[in-house]
């Protein structure tokens, strides 16, 4: 830990191999430089651009991610279900319908976990929104129950809220709903990094988007020249891959250990050298 304050990195959507490639060869020197105690890393499109297999999972906490957390993209790999299952550093989105017995329909994984490291109790919790997504169950009574719980812990750990999100609205009033009650909401899913990062009242530091790790001449991660093909045409052509240098996208918040709340916030972009 880096004196008396902690410093936690949070990552935005690492998306298809440029943005592993970014983890790999820019997150280790920036955690160590900007002397970073804990990372969180949203990966839900870390492999081919839709979902994140176990490899590639290890491959981001070999990187320096402490926690990975997910989105719409999930479960799109199969091969990741088990490692959701097995190991608590991979989140879901927590807001899944519960189960019903009958239909064995209980998602694999979890939507939140408690972490420790260097001495300090991080929670991390993943919602996801509902607005122009697929209807989950509230994320705002998740939430509501999951930080809830964690405060009245007798030592309550810092809590970190990855809130994976379309809309900008939606994210805003999650952030100011829990003001005062966590130490950060930050929005992911829409890939491009908003410029409102701010402290709320209460030290809860919030920005609507982390942005994405991955191809900076992209739109919003996959190759141009596709995406503009589908929107002149209307027709669902492959999304290609760009091979183009890409960025690590996401924001610094210097916690206070004793009040558990933020001091500070600095968003984060670093393109790959030429
Ligand atoms: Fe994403
Ligand atoms: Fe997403």
């Amino acid at each position: 830990m880096s004196n008396t304050q902690i410093r936690i990195f949070l990552g935005g959507d690492v998306f298809g191999p440029v943005g592993l490639r970014c983890a790999e060869t820019i997150l280790p020197s920036f955690l160590r430089d900007a002397s970073i105690d804990f990372c969180v890393l949203n990966g839900e499109n870390a492999t081919g651009g839709t979902g994140i297999s176990g490899p590639d999972a290890l491959r981001l906490l070999a990187a320096g991610a402490d926690v990975i957390t997910g989105g719409n993209h999930s479960f799109e790999k199969r091969d990741y279900w088990p490692a959701l299952a097995e190991m608590p550093q991979l989140l879901r989105p927590a807001n899944f319908p519960p189960p019903i017995e009958e239909y064995d329909n209980a998602p694999p994984g979890r939507g939140s976990g408690v972490f420790e490291k260097n001495g300090i109790r991080y929670a991390v919790l993943n919602v996801q929104g509902r607005e122009e997504m697929t209807p989950l169950d509230c994320p705002f009574r998740a939430a509501d129950t999951a930080v809830s719980t964690w405060n009245a812990e007798e030592k309550p750990p810092v809590i970190l809220i990855d809130f994976h999100a379309e809309s900008t609205r939606e994210k805003e009033a999650l952030a100011l709903y829990l003001a005062g009650r966590v130490a950060a909401v930050a929005g992911t899913h829409t890939h491009v990094q908003t410029a409102d990062e701010r402290i709320l009242d209460g030290g809860t530091a919030f920005v609507t988007d982390l942005g994405m790790t991955g191809p900076i001449r992209s739109v919003i991660g996959v190759d141009p020249e596709s995406a503009i093909k589908r929107n002149i045409t209307q027709v669902l052509y492959r999304m290609e891959l760009p091979e183009t240098p890409g960025a690590l996208r996401g924001l610094v918040v210097t916690v206070d250990p004793e009040s558990r709340r933020a001091i500070s916030v600095e968003r984060i972009e670093i393109p790959e050298k030429a």
